[in-house]
Order: structure tokens, then sequence, then C-alpha cells
């Protein structure tokens, strides 16, 4: 009788799950064959492909940092985000400042959720996945991974992720900025290339000590995935 109640409880919460309004799927990509990445000139870290991206997201999320007691300085202990499609923006000024635009939603009140600041971004946008660490598969410590297995034209396919090592890395003319970088894979079908540019925010205080609790810092960045 237990496990009879047990599996209609089951029946209900699954038929209700069913009946839930299918996500929309790609109701903002748009093409990006004329999209190229710029990179600075003369400098040696970020080369752009010549190619067209397959995707270019805004990341709105934070990055987490330990306290090294022995040097007195914060390390990165992962990142979490949230990407939403930004290929609609592709061309027009909203482009170029849809990093920064996020960041001062996201930074302006601290009860914002990532999906609020995703809804202000204009025409709907597609969350494309998610952005986090994972155990590095060919090494130790941890390694980036953005997952779209999950979420808009890709959910469903199991091998929509790619997990990443830097091979390049570019100081932000601001200091309050992470790094713009060049990140190869190192597994997944994602892409094999992803960048990430227009950063806002994401640094740690230049100072901690011992004792000294984790902190998470919000930051927003585009990714480019080719
Ligand atoms: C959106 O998805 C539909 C169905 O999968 C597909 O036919 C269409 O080409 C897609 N549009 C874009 C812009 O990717
Ligand atoms: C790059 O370097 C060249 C040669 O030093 C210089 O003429 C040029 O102005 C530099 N460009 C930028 C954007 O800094
Ligand atoms: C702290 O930094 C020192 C010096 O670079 C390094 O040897 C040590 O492994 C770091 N500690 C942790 C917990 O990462
Ligand atoms: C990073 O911080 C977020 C909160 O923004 C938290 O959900 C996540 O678990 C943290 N991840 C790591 C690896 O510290
Ligand atoms: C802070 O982060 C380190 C490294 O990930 C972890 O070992 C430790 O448990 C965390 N401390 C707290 C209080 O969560």
């Amino acid at each position: 009788m237990l496990t009879f109640t047990i599996l209609a409880l089951t029946f209900v919460i699954l038929g209700h799950a069913d009946a839930l309004p299918s996500k929309k799927h790609n109701s903002t990509s748009c093409d990006l064959s004329h999209a190229r990445l710029k990179v600075p000139a003369n400098q040696t870290q970020l080369i752009a492909p010549t190619s067209a991206p397959r995707f270019i997201g805004i990341g709105v999320g934070t990055q987490n940092y330990t306290c090294n007691a022995t040097k007195s300085t914060y390390a990165l202990i992962g990142a979490v985000a949230e990407l939403f499609d930004s290929s609609c923006l592709y061309g027009s000024p909203a482009f170029e400042s849809a990093s920064t635009t996020a960041y001062d939603v996201w930074t302006a009140t601290t009860g914002v959720t990532i999906q609020e600041v995703i809804n202000t971004m204009g025409r709907d946008p597609t969350v494309l996945g998610q952005h986090y660490y994972v155990p590095n598969p060919k090494g130790s410590g941890l390694s980036p991974k953005w997952d779209f297995t999950s979420s808009g034209a890709t959910a469903g396919n199991p091998n929509a992720y790619v997990i990443g090592v830097k091979i390049g890395d570019l100081p932000s003319s601001d200091s309050n900025d992470i790094d713009d970088l060049m990140i190869k894979a190192v597994k997944g079908e994602l892409a094999s290339k992803v960048f990430r540019v227009e950063t806002s925010g994401g640094q740690p205080p230049t100072q901690c000590a011992a004792g000294d609790s984790n902190i998470t810092i919000k930051y927003t960045a585009q990714y480019w995935f080719f």
C-alpha cells in the first residue's frame, strides 16, 4: 500500500513536471557567421581565431577565493556563473557594453539573483549554460568547465560541454577586473577554444590574513566559444 502510494505520488510529480511549459530553446539565438573576436594589439597572450565563433555568451556569477596564509593573498578556488546568449546583440553598441551593463545590475543590489540580472538584458536572452570548476581530468587540481548540456539549443546533448586549460592570460587595464584569457579544450565537444574577454569585477582584495573566510566576488565577462 505504501509502495503504491509512493508510486502514485511519483506519477503525480512527474506528470506535473511534464505539464510545465516547454523551455524556449533558441528564441534569441542569431547568426554569428560574420562575428570575429578582436583582441588588443601588441600582445602575444590572446590570438584571435580567423573563423566565426559557435557561441558568444555573457557570464554572470562569482569568482571564489580562499586565503593563502603563507602568501597573505587570495587564491582562486573556483567560479560559478550562468551564461546567457548575446549573439543577437552582436554588431550593436549594446554588445560591447553588455558585460558592463550586466555587472552594474549584478552589483547594484545585494539580493539580486543571476536570473534577475539576465532578465534585464532585453530580448529575453536564452541561457546557454553554466560555468563552474571540476577536478582536472588530465592532472591535479581544478579545471574550468562550461556546460551547455541542459540549456538552450544544446540541451540533451551529453557532449555539449568543454573543460579547458588556460594557454593565454592578459591582465585587464582596470585592476578590479579579472584577466582576459585564452583557453584550450582538454575534454568535451562544445568548443576547441574559449576566450574570456570584456571582464568586469571578480578580483579579490590584494591582501588577506590567516583565518579570513573564503570569499565570492561578483563578476561578468564575455565568453567566445570556437
Ligand atoms: C532554432 O531552432 C529551430 C528548431 O531546432 C531551427 O530550425 C532553427 O534553424 C533555429 N534557429 C536558429 C537561429 O538557430
Ligand atoms: C603597437 O606597436 C607598434 C610598434 O611599437 C606601435 O607603432 C603601435 O602604435 C602599437 N599599437 C598599439 C595599439 O599600441
Ligand atoms: C600558498 O602559497 C605557497 C607559496 O606560493 C604555496 O607553496 C602553497 O602551496 C600555497 N598554499 C595553498 C593552500 O595553496
Ligand atoms: C562559489 O561560490 C558560489 C556562490 O556564489 C557557490 O554557490 C559555489 O559553491 C562556490 N564554489 C566553490 C568551488 O567554492
Ligand atoms: C575554503 O576553501 C577551501 C579550499 O577550497 C576549503 O578547503 C575550505 O573548506 C573552505 N572553507 C570554508 C570555511 O568553507
